[in-house]
């Protein structure tokens, strides 16, 4: 891996500012009426990110220029405690003059394959395309301790081949059904980036990223961006067993 493509940070705001400025700079290069298309990832990393834009960052942002969608969801009504949305608009949204209609919530409180038909809608709708698909201009992605990435799981690895643009994954544990955006969404992103952190995150990061033999189980060793680049964004924590 390149060096470049690997960022380790000690304080939150460094991601922060990083993920300001490369915004702006690639919206500063955008024809007039292009949007900033981001893919946000859930779970709870994105949290002290989310926090720190709100709180620091609402103004240095041009959100009438930017899209946000999410690369997956649980299938629970945006009011429950499990959301990727809710933790999004409790972190981020309820804080930022981003115009609601510049917000493309996945629906987890409808029917899911019903739901993954109409969300690869909105995506065909609204994203620029690349190479004959959808092309997030930034996919934000997580990582499960057991190499998930969006809500695509080590039993479930067709999702990252799969032709549909989202797909409904059941989670391995709980049975929970999600929606996730499929490999070929995820790798088809001008810019994708993998945040973890802390230390539960540091045996599964260091297998992916020096590429051991069975890595290969891992959905995440599948993100692989066919055209844009792949950055890894850890903390020291998350980095300890490189
Ligand atoms: C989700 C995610 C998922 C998440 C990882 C990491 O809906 O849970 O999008 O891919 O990013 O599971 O979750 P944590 O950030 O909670 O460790």
């Amino acid at each position: 891996m390149k060096k470049e493509n690997l960022i380790i940070f000690t304080d939150i705001d460094e991601i922060a500012r990083l993920a300001i400025d490369y915004i702006n700079s690639q919206i500063e290069n955008f024809q007039p009426h292009t949007y900033f298309t981001i893919a946000l990832s859930g779970g709870n990393t994105p949290k002290k990110l989310f926090k720190q834009i709100a709180e620091n960052y609402n103004r240095s942002l041009a959100w009438k220029r930017i899209k946000l969608f999410w690369g997956d969801e649980r299938c629970v009504p945006p009011d429950n405690n499990e959301s990727n949305f809710k933790m999004t608009y409790d972190n981020l949204l309820k804080y930022i003059d981003i115009p609601p209609e510049n917000i493309f919530r996945i629906k987890g409180e409808n029917n899911p394959s019903e739901e993954a038909t109409d969300y690869s809608q909105v995506l065909k709708q609204n994203l620029r395309f690349h190479n004959g698909l959808p092309s997030f201009d930034l996919m934000m992605l997580g990582l499960g301790e057991d190499g998930h990435t969006a809500s695509i799981f080590p039993d479930q690895l067709n999702l990252f081949t799969a032709e549909e643009y989202c797909a409904v994954a059941t989670h391995p544990v709980t049975g929970q059904k999600r929606i996730t955006i499929t490999g070929n969404i995820i790798n088809n992103a001008s810019k994708i980036t993998i945040l973890a952190t802390g230390t539960k995150k540091a045996k599964v990061v260091s297998e992916l990223i020096h590429t051991v033999p069975g890595a290969e189980k891992y959905p995440a060793y599948f993100v692989n961006p066919t055209y844009g680049k792949l950055r890894w964004i850890l903390d020291k924590e998350a980095a300890s067993e490189l």
